[in-house]
């Protein structure tokens, strides 16, 4: 691990939340992070981190053992066919973060190399990210070594291909549902009282505290729910108000919705 090479293809919202979040690990080197991307304003900030950056994205396939692609999904397959030899002849890991590129389109270009589709979230900067995997033509000792990679950059769970659509759903537009939750949740702060950003402290932190109550018990939210709903008192009256007003529905519903545009 300390000694994987790593090229991040693509140096925009993505591909530098990967790069923060490996260099945050402190168990890899930035001199084995090589970060590419059209534009040099774009990589100045890990040049002065002591990665290498360049525009040139063969040089830094052919650096790496593990190659990154964060660019577009439109430009995946022009990017694909540019470095297609040093994937081929060396046999490097693709680990791709494209959303609608499958598996199946990445073979069609570089062949059955070993390929890692993935779908992380904009947390992984704070290597905070739910990451799900799907594989294809690789090793028990690939797959171990791709998780251990993304552990360390938040949860991972590797998922068979066809729940990919799914998993960038709950996964990826997951971060900006519970943001937009958080907005409401400060609204509502600040009409009972609160200026604005102590509302935004006290809803991230609360809504923080109640995920990792799930996580670190594994119990049901509605178990979880129970302990704050005492019979006839607040707690309970604003959920309910909030059910009459569709709060679980719209959520399902914008879920559905988002997973029927990911299909198309
Ligand atoms: N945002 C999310 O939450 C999220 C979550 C999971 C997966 N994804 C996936 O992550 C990928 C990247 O998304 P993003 O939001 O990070 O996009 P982005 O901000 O546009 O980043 C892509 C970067 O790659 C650069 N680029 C384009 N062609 C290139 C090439 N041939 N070589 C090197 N760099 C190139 C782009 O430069 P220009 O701007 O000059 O074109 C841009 O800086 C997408 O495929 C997306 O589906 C995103």
């Amino acid at each position: 691990m300390n000694n994987l090479k790593f090229a991040i293809i693509g140096a925009g919202n993505m591909g530098s939340a990967i790069a923060e979040g490996l260099l945050k690990t402190g168990n890899i080197a930035a001199s084995n992070i090589f970060i590419t991307d059209m534009r040099a304003q774009a990589l100045d900030r890990f040049k002065v981190n002591g990665c290498k950056t360049d525009s040139n994205n063969i040089k830094a396939a052919a650096f790496a053992d593990i190659v990154i692609i964060a660019v577009k999904p439109y430009h995946v397959k022009t990017l694909l066919e540019e470095i297609k030899t040093e994937l081929v002849t060396a046999k490097k890991i693709i680990v791709s973060i494209a959303a609608g590129v499958s598996i199946a389109d990445i073979e069609q270009v570089v062949g059955k190399v070993p390929i890692f589709r993935t779908m992380p979230n904009t947390a992984i900067s704070i290597q905070q990210s739910m990451t799900c995997i799907a594989e294809a033509n690789t090793t028990k000792e690939q797959q171990s070594m791709v998780l251990e990679i993304f552990d360390q950059l938040g949860k991972t769970v590797i998922i068979p291909e066809d729940l990919i659509n799914a998993a960038t759903v709950l996964g990826s537009c997951g971060t900006a549902y519970a943001l937009r939750f958080i907005r409401a949740s400060m609204e509502g702060g600040i009409e009972i009282g609160f200026s604005a950003d102590i509302a935004q402290t006290i809803v991230s932190q609360t809504m923080m505290g109640a995920a990792n109550l799930i996580l670190a018990t594994g119990n049901h939210p509605e178990q979880e729910i129970d302990r704050v709903t005492t019979p006839q008192g607040i707690t309970i009256a604003g959920l309910n108000e909030m059910e009459h007003q569709g709060f679980s529905s719209s959520v399902i519903k914008g879920i559905i919705t988002s997973y029927n545009k990911v299909k198309k």
